[in-house]
């Protein structure tokens, strides 16, 4: 089969991304250009200022992404971008430049869900290495800042067909990371920072229930329940509590003024402005996340016979996490695969990789197409 090049484009979030990728199992260029230091004081993304941001970078890191691909705009054979789910304006920005090149380059244009590109991520990845050998059914946890999900993946004669079969009812895990970073005065984002600090807190120092979801099904077509799902507010209500009921906000005060006077705090420089409390409390909340994550994924894929698992998105790169599915999976014989750190969180190689099984089926958008903010992954 010949080689088809297609470069995708990525603005769902707070990351404009653009990547070349050769059919889609070989990563030319990955140009991820990211907004963290605009959204670092408001300790969260900012709806507003991402799609002004995703205006100023998204010709700049395009041409980037062909030149480091030693492509141009003619080389390449279709053009992919996310569709959503994601924030509309930041989605809109790279879906109307996306459209401007197809129409005036004259190439067609495909659209990607940003959970399939995750999924794809970890297939890219495996191509890369050799391995063609993934089973089916398989089944996908996509945990990122925005979406904790669970998905059984098929391949059908045109593409890819998905099963949503668990989701979370509140917050994603990630937004939990965020929010409990924020509240405890680590900085912003927060996953990769309470990953490096759990390591030096005691996980079994504060107990957290994690929510046992039931019957949320009642009353819901059969076709349409998600009998494996997430809930991730409660623990961070939980943390919240923690904090008062311990004293600690003085220590949060003294941490949030320390670090607003650095332009990129690492976790080397917020290790220092912590006590072993909040060490425990960090690392005996991340270890109540994993669990919760590692079990309930573990348990669906015993159920619904999966021959393998993928763990992608932002919180995919966390080490505990990695650790501890890598050693339960293997417990049960059950292959787990991860997308590298660098592809775990927002990127464009996971869209156009995703972009080659509908550029193979002719699957090609409409003109007319827009952004969908909350759009469904089948
Ligand atoms: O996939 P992503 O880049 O964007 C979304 O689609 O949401 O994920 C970003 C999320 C953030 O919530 C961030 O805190 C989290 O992934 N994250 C991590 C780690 N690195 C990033 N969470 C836990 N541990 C990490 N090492
Ligand atoms: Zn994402």
């Amino acid at each position: 089969m010949s080689e088809t090049y297609i470069l995708g484009i990525e603005t769902s979030c707070d990351e404009t991304a653009a990547a070349v990728v050769c059919s889609g199992e070989h990563m030319l260029s990955n140009v991820v250009s990211s907004q963290i230091a605009v959204h670092q004081p408001y300790g969260g993304v900012v709806p507003e200022l991402a799609s002004r941001e995703h205006l100023r970078a998204i010709v700049p890191v395009v041409r980037r992404a062909l030149k480091e691909a030693g492509h141009n705009y003619q080389s390449i054979h279709a053009i992919a971008v996310t569709q959503g789910p994601g924030l509309a304006g930041a989605l809109l920005v790279g879906i109307s430049y996306a459209k401007a090149l197809a129409f005036a380059l004259k190439k067609p244009l495909i659209t990607v869900n940003h959970l399939e590109g995750h999924i794809h991520a970890v297939l890219l990845e495996e191509r890369e290495k050799g391995n063609y050998q993934i089973e089916f059914p398989l089944l996908a946890l996509v945990v990122s800042g925005g979406h904790t999900h669970l998905f059984l993946a098929e391949q059908r004669r045109s593409g890819w067909g998905y099963q949503n079969i668990g989701r979370t009812r509140d917050d994603a895990a990630g937004e939990a990371y965020d929010k409990v970073a924020k509240l405890l005065g680590l900085g912003y984002p927060g996953g990769p920072i309470i990953d490096a600090l759990a390591r030096h807190g005691d996980p079994h120092a504060v107990r957290f229930g994690m929510a046992q979801i039931k019957h949320g099904n009642r009353g819901v077509p059969k076709d349409k329940q998600t009998p494996h799902d997430f809930s991730f507010s409660g623990i961070k209500t939980a943390v919240l509590r923690y904090v008062e009921l311990e004293q600690m906000r003085e220590g949060v005060a003294a941490r949030q003024k320390a670090l607003a006077g650095m332009a990129k705090p690492k976790a080397e420089d917020v290790l220092p402005l912590c006590d072993r409390k909040t060490l425990n409390l960090v690392a005996s909340f991340q270890r109540a996340v994993v669990d919760d994550l590692v079990s309930k994924t573990l348990e669906a894929a015993r159920e619904r016979e999966a021959r393998a698992l993928f763990v992608t998105g932002g919180v995919a790169a966390n080490s505990e996490l990695r650790e501890r599915f890598e050693l339960e999976a293997a417990k049960e014989g059950l292959p787990v695969y991860f997308p590298s750190r660098k592809l775990s969180t927002d990127n464009a190689a996971m869209i156009a990789a995703a972009a080659f099984p509908k550029y193979l089926a002719g699957d090609f958008a409409e003109p007319e197409f827009s952004a969908e903010a909350a759009l469904v992954l089948r």
